[in-house]
C-alpha cells in the first residue's frame, strides 16, 4: 500500500510558472571534487504550492547574457529592442524572446530553408539539397554560428522566430519533504560540460543558477508523480538505491519518514566518485545513522583501482537484502541514471532473487514483474 496522494491544486503550471526566489545555491561537491553538484533552495511561501515527497519541478533555464550576445553580433544591437511574439501569444522583446524562450544550441533545415527563401544563395541550397552536409552542419554548429554564416536582413524577424527551436523546462526531483523543511525546496542538480559549436559549454541549468543573484525569481512548476511515493503503512522498510543525484528524492524520503515518525526501516544505497569530495549530505545521513534511523550503504567509485557501484554493496548484502525484499515486503526505489545504474541495479536484484531465492531467472524476473505490479518496485530515472 501507497500513501493514498492527494490532488494537488495550483494556480501554477507549465504555461504559467511560479517565479519562486532563489534562497540558496552552493557546491555540495567540495573543491578538489572531479565533478559539481550544486544545492539548490527556492522559496514557495508566496506560492500555493504543496508537493509530495518523490515528485520532481520543472524548472526554467535563461541563456546567460555571453551566449544572448553572439547572436546578436551578425545581427546588430537593434534587433534587441524588436518586438516579437511567442507562440503562446506574449509579446516581448526579440533579446527576452532569446533569453528566456530560445534553444540556442539546436538548428535545423527550417533556418536554412527561411534564409533561402528570402535571400537565395548557391551555399544554402548546398546544405539543403545534401543532408548529409546539412546534417554535419547542423551537429557542429549553433543558432549563433548559423546567423553569423548565413543571415540576411531581408528575412522577417518573425519568421526566424516561429522557427526557432523552444528552450524546454528540466525537471528535478524535490530533495526535500515540506514537513521538515516548511514552504521550500530542495534540489541536487548536476553541472557538466559539452561541446558546442567547437567550444566547451557548461550545462545550462547550472550554469544559470549559478550565475543569477540570489533572490531572483526562479519560475517553476510541480511535476506530481503519483507513485513514486514511501510507503502508507509507516512501519513497512524501504530500501532506497540511488548513487549521485539519485540521492534527491531519498534526502525527501527520510525527511518525511523522520517528520511522521515512520517506525519503518530504511536502507539507502547512494555514493558518487570519492568519498572525501562527493559523499553528498555526507553529515546529515551520518547523523541519521548514529541514531539508529538509516542503514546506510554508500558506493564510492573512484576511490579504488576496482570501481565500487551500489549494486557491488547490494551483492555484498545479498542475504540481508533478500530478507527485507521477500520476508519483511520492504519497498524498493530506485532514482537516478536510467541509461546505465538503474539497468544494471535491476539485474542484481534478478541475481539476488536467483541466488537467494533459489529462483530461475523467469521465476525471479515474475517475481520482480509482481513487485512493480504491486509498486513495491518504484523508480524516477532519467
Ligand atoms: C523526472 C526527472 C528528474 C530529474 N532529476 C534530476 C536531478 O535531481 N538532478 C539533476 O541534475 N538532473 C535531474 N534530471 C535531469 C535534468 O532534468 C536535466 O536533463 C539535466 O540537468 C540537464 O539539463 P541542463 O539544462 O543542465 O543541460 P543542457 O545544457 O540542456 O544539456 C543537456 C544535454 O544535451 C546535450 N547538449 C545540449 N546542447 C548540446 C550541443 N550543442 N551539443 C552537444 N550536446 C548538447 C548535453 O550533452 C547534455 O547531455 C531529471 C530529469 C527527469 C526527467
Ligand atoms: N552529459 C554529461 O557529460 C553528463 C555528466 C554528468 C552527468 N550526466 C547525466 O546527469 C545525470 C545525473 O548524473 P549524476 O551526477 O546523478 O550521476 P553520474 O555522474 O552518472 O554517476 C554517479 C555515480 O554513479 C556511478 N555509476 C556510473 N555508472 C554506474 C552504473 N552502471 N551503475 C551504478 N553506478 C554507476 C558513477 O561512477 P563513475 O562515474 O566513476 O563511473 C558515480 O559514482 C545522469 O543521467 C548522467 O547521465 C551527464
Amino acid at each position: 500500500m501507497t500513501i493514498p496522494y492527494k490532488t494537488i491544486k495550483t494556480l501554477y503550471d507549465r504555461q504559467n510558472p511560479y517565479s519562486a526566489p532563489l534562497v540558496e545555491c552552493r557546491c555540495l561537491t567540495k573543491i578538489g571534487s572531479s565533478k559539481e553538484i550544486l544545492h539548490i533552495v527556492c522559496d514557495l511561501r508566496n506560492s500555493d504550492i504543496t508537493y509530495e515527497v518523490g515528485s520532481s519541478f520543472g524548472l526554467m533555464p535563461e541563456n546567460l547574457s555571453p551566449y544572448v550576445d553572439e547572436v546578436f553580433k551578425p545581427l546588430g544591437t537593434p534587433y534587441r529592442n524588436f518586438m516579437v511574439q511567442t507562440k503562446t501569444g506574449e509579446s516581448l522583446t526579440f533579446e527576452d524572446f532569446i533569453t528566456k524562450h530560445a534553444n540556442l544550441s539546436h538548428i535545423t533545415s527550417r533556418h536554412f530553408g527561411l534564409v533561402q527563401k528570402y535571400r537565395p544563395t548557391t551555399a544554402l541550397q548546398e546544405y539543403l539539397d545534401d543532408s548529409v552536409k546539412l546534417r554535419a552542419f547542423c551537429e557542429q554548429n549553433n543558432l549563433a554560428t548559423f546567423l553569423t554564416a548565413f543571415w540576411h536582413p531581408s528575412v522577417p524577424l518573425q519568421e526566424l522566430v516561429d522557427i526557432i527551436m523552444p528552450m524546454l523546462p528540466r525537471y528535478y526531483s524535490i530533495a526535500s519533504s515540506m514537513k521538515k523543511i516548511g514552504e521550500f525546496a530542495h534540489f541536487m542538480v548536476a553541472s557538466f560540460y559539452y561541446q558546442d559549436a567547437g567550444r566547451e559549454k557548461e550545462s545550462i541549468m547550472a550554469s544559470y543558477l549559478k550565475t543569477i543573484p540570489p533572490m531572483t525569481g526562479i519560475r517553476l512548476f510541480l511535476q506530481p508523480n503519483a507513485t513514486f511515493i514511501p510507503p502508507e503503512d509507516l512501519t513497512a522498510p524501504i530500501i532506497m538505491i540511488g548513487p549521485g543525484t539519485g540521492l534527491a528524492s531519498f534526502r525527501g524520503f527520510l525527511q518525511e519518514r523522520d517528520a511522521t515518525n515512520a517506525s519503518g526501516k530504511n536502507w539507502l544505497f547512494t555514493g558518487d566518485r570519492q568519498k572525501e569530495y562527493d559523499f553528498h549530505y555526507g553529515e546529515e545521513l551520518t547523523d541519521y545513522v548514529q541514531s539508529g534511523f538509516l542503514k546506510l550503504d554508500a558506493a564510492f567509485s573512484r576511490d579504488s583501482s576496482e570501481k565500487v557501484y551500489v549494486q557491488d554493496l547490494m551483492l555484498k548484502q545479498k542475504s540481508e537484502l533478500w530478507t527485507w525484499i521477500k520476508d519483511e515486503n520492504a519497498h524498493i526505489y530506485i532514482c537516478g541514471d536510467a541509461k546505465a545504474m538503474a539497468k544494471d541495479v535491476q539485474k542484481t536484484l534478478h541475481l539476488i532473487a536467483e541466488s537467494e531465492g533459489h529462483m530461475t531467472p523467469e521465476e525471479a524476473k515474475v517475481f520482480f514483474k509482481t513487485l512493480r505490479h504491486e509498486k513495491r518496485l518504484l523508480f524516477d530515472i532519467y
